[in-house]
């Protein structure tokens, strides 16, 4: 699919499908819009009539244009009011109006739609971002070709009244594939993605776009002292990997920054193990902190900043068998804190200390991880937002706003020093289990125990990776969720 930006005017565009926006209450036809309605022989002011079409967010009528004419269907996009407009809106209009294309089995589109006060920029990638993340689809697992067809649609999307923006909408396209290949990742069974494919694919985007990768394998891990971690994958047939992928920019880099993913490829939540009606079907998402983390990495492997990104995932799978780690085992991690496991559930926590600790020993200015971490989080926030946790305040503030500028909501949460009494040991350093209540802060703070004096955030994603419902730009399935927000984010680290 090509989508580009170009300065036609919707009256001399021909094609299959024309979408044209309007802001709530604004829906008049000025002069090209009134000459193409002229065109279509009133088509347009009908359909405004008929549908009673106000401009809403959520209306989008279309109706099909009898005979040979220039257009084929024409589509009203409702943008709601311009007072709160967003980039996001914009991004899920585009997102939407594509999708109705699609059904149509239009081959060729144009959107017109009205920036309000957004940057051209801005918008013309906003909406690339839209357009590709709603049409892409996995039928990956379909063996009926027939699956495959409505990928044949739209060829073409051409936004109209934008010229000069093709850079933006590479920009979109580079950030796109990273997302595209995070859905992929997390959507494929524990039977296809292991640790072993997670390693791989960071060895692909190394070679793809020219990172460097240091994979630690079990003893290398031992040798380092990484008991936490490999704990988590003492009863799994698949060997854990330890996953180092780095971005380095050809000049000196302004800052330098890690990004450390959760990656259990599946969770079946060891010997405490998860029951029936725990979502154990869904446990292949465990691993979408570090399908972000890869999906970041080939996004910032082809967009190129003058930072440098430190990419570390340490890949296992929690599983049962005579080798299982058992509730009432005490693990040394790698900064010699010790750990007595009272529930083996709660095991990414476990695999992100060593990882945390690594990452600290890269010397860098700051340290993000994003794990599925607690159904806690799911509980505090919802399916559509995710927690974040940092005891820096500017850290807050960066991410903050690389997730508004992505259009993905996170919610700072308190890193509230007096609950970590609830991880308190009477034989270890601590218990990898607090109470119930506050779950997701608890696990916050016990990561908040790896970390020795680096600025570092934590964003606890388990409930945004995967919807339910198709939504906007979000098929049903794995939505690549973060991935937009740590690229946003490296990119101004940049500037
Ligand atoms: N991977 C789960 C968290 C999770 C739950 C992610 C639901 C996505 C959807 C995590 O490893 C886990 O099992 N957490 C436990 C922690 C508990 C044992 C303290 C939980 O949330 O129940
Ligand atoms: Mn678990
Ligand atoms: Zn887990």
């Amino acid at each position: 699919m090509k989508i580009q930006a170009i300065a036609t005017l919707a009256s001399d565009w021909s094609g299959d499908c024309l979408g044209i926006g309007f802001f709530e209450d604004a829906v008049d036809l000025n002069n090209d819009l009134a000459q193409l309605d002229q065109r279509l022989g009133g088509a347009v002011q009908e359909l405004i009539s008929e549908t009673e079409f106000k401009g809403k967010s959520s209306e989008q009528p279309w109706t099909r244009i009898a005979g040979q004419g220039p257009v084929r269907t024409i589509m009203l996009i409702g943008l709601g009011t311009n007072e709160t407009f967003s980039l996001d809106q914009l991004r899920q209009a585009a997102a939407i109006a594509v999708k109705t294309a699609q059904k149509q089995k239009a081959t060729s589109v144009a959107l017109q739609l009205p920036l309000g006060n957004e940057d051209t920029t801005a918008a013309a990638q906003a909406m690339a971002e839209g357009i590709e993340l709603a049409l892409h689809q996995d039928i990956r697992f379909k063996s009926d070709p027939e699956a495959q067809k409505s990928g044949e649609y739209p060829q073409n999307v051409s936004l109209l009244g934008i010229a000069n923006q093709t850079a933006a909408i590479e920009k979109a396209q580079k950030i796109c594939a990273g997302v595209i290949l995070t859905r992929e990742l997390v959507a494929a069974p524990a039977n296809v993605v292991t640790p072993g494919v997670l390693a791989d694919t960071a060895a692909q985007i190394a070679a793809d776009h020219n990172l460097t990768l240091e994979v630690l394998e079990r003893e290398d891990c031992e040798a380092q002292g990484m008991g936490a971690f490999l704990g988590v994958s003492l009863a799994s047939d698949l060997p854990p990997k330890f996953i180092h992928l780095t971005y380095k920019p050809s000049g000196t880099p302004r800052r330098k920054l890690a990004i450390v993913g959760k990656g259990v490829t599946f969770d079946s939540g060891g010997l405490n193990l998860k029951g029936s009606g725990s979502g154990i079907e869904t446990m292949k998402m465990d691993m979408a902190g570090s399908g972000a983390t890869l999906g970041a990495a080939k996004a910032i492997g082809q967009l190129k900043p003058d930072v440098e990104v430190h990419f570390i995932v340490a890949a296992a799978e929690n599983m049962i068998s005579g080798h299982a780690l058992r509730p009432g085992d005490i693990l040394t991690a790698s900064n010699g804190k010790t750990i007595e496991i009272n529930n083996t559930d709660a095991e990414g926590r476990l695999t992100l200390a060593d990882a945390l600790v690594f990452a600290e020993k890269q010397g860098v200015d700051a340290i993000v991880d994003l794990a599925t971490l607690t159904g806690a989080c799911i509980v505090a926030l919802g399916n559509n937002i995710a927690g974040l946790w940092t005891p820096e305040d500017s850290l807050a503030e960066e991410l903050t706003q690389a997730s508004q500028q992505a259009g993905e909501k996170f919610w700072r949460m308190p890193l509230e020093e007096k609950y970590f009494e609830g991880l308190k040991s009477p034989i270890a350093d601590m218990k990898n289990t607090g109470p119930r209540p506050g779950g997701s802060i608890t696990a916050a703070l016990f990561l908040q125990q790896y970390i020795e004096k680096t600025p570092w955030a934590h964003l606890d994603v388990a409930g945004p990776v995967w919807t339910e419902k198709e939504n906007g730009y979000l098929n049903v399935g794995a939505t690549g969720f973060a991935v937009r927000t740590l690229v946003n984010w490296v990119m101004s680290a940049a500037n």
